[in-house]
């Protein structure tokens, strides 16, 4: 198995991840936890399998100094326009994880690697390099797919048959991930490398709601729920993916 650069997922990915109510919850779940821990000063800021530079555009409106990481040219590209068009500067490397330590010397503030994770192919190697990238006194924001989520999404479903083969990993061209991240193994990953500080769930109901409702709902009213939601000890575990800011130890 090798990792999942997005080359030939870039269209697909735009289309059914940020353009409905999927992204926008994920967005605004990211953003919330960023915005209470950030400090108010402009940081260095690097986002790793930055994709379409969503969060990252976010982070240079609000007058941040933002990298953008990305092994997938059409990923990469399609960041580029979205800066260029919001008139904001910022340095652009294609290249995956593998490359970085070579390239970047300098570490930073804040590091992202948002829903990376569950395409590589060996996700616990990307740790330490996170680390290393990663000021003493900075930050990670570690958002991930959520394999509890995916097993219960199957129950709800009655997928006994995929459940009892375990066949749970999406098929190549899929935008289910490759491999869903046990929050219980990722926890183990960290162990004397980073230190879990707050955690929220993204989506911990959303992709549950029975579609007559979904379709019905108003979106400032399920960002409002999610957001509110998002840290509830019975359902944050629920969230499609875990966001998780990290301290380096
Ligand atoms: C689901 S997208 C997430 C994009 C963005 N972080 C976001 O949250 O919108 C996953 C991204 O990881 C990138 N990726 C895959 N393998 C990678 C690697 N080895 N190093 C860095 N990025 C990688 C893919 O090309 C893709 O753009």
């Amino acid at each position: 198995m090798n990792d999942r650069h997005f080359d030939a997922l870039a269209t697909r990915f735009a289309e059914k991840i940020y353009g409905g109510a999927k992204g926008a919850i994920r967005l605004a779940v990211l953003q919330a936890d960023l915005a209470e821990c950030l400090p108010e000063r402009p940081l260095r800021i690097l986002d790793i399998g930055a994709g379409l530079g969503h969060m990252a555009l976010w982070l240079a409106e609000r007058g941040h100094h933002l990298t953008l990481a990305e092994p997938a040219a059409p990923m990469l590209d399609g960041a580029r326009e979205r800066f260029a068009a919001a008139s904001q500067p910022a340095t652009f490397i294609q290249a995956p994880w593998q490359d970085l330590l070579g390239e970047l010397t300098e570490p930073y503030d804040l590091v992202l690697c948002h829903a990376v994770l569950e395409w590589l192919a060996e996700p616990e190697a990307i740790l330490p390099v996170l680390h290393q990238l990663t000021r003493s006194d900075g930050l990670l924001s570690l958002a991930f797919y959520n394999r509890d989520a995916l097993v219960y999404r199957n129950l709800l479903k009655g997928h006994f048959r995929k459940m009892r083969r375990n066949t749970l990993a999406g098929e190549k061209q899929s935008l289910t991930p490759q491999k869903p991240v046990d929050p219980r193994e990722l926890r183990t990953w960290l162990e004397g490398l980073w230190q879990v500080e707050a955690e929220s769930g993204v989506r911990v109901f959303h992709d549950y709601m029975p579609t007559e409702f979904q379709a019905r709902a108003e979106l400032i009213d399920l960002l409002e729920m999610e957001l509110a939601h998002r840290r509830h000890p019975a359902f944050a575990g629920l969230g499609r993916y875990l966001h998780w800011i990290c301290r380096p130890l």
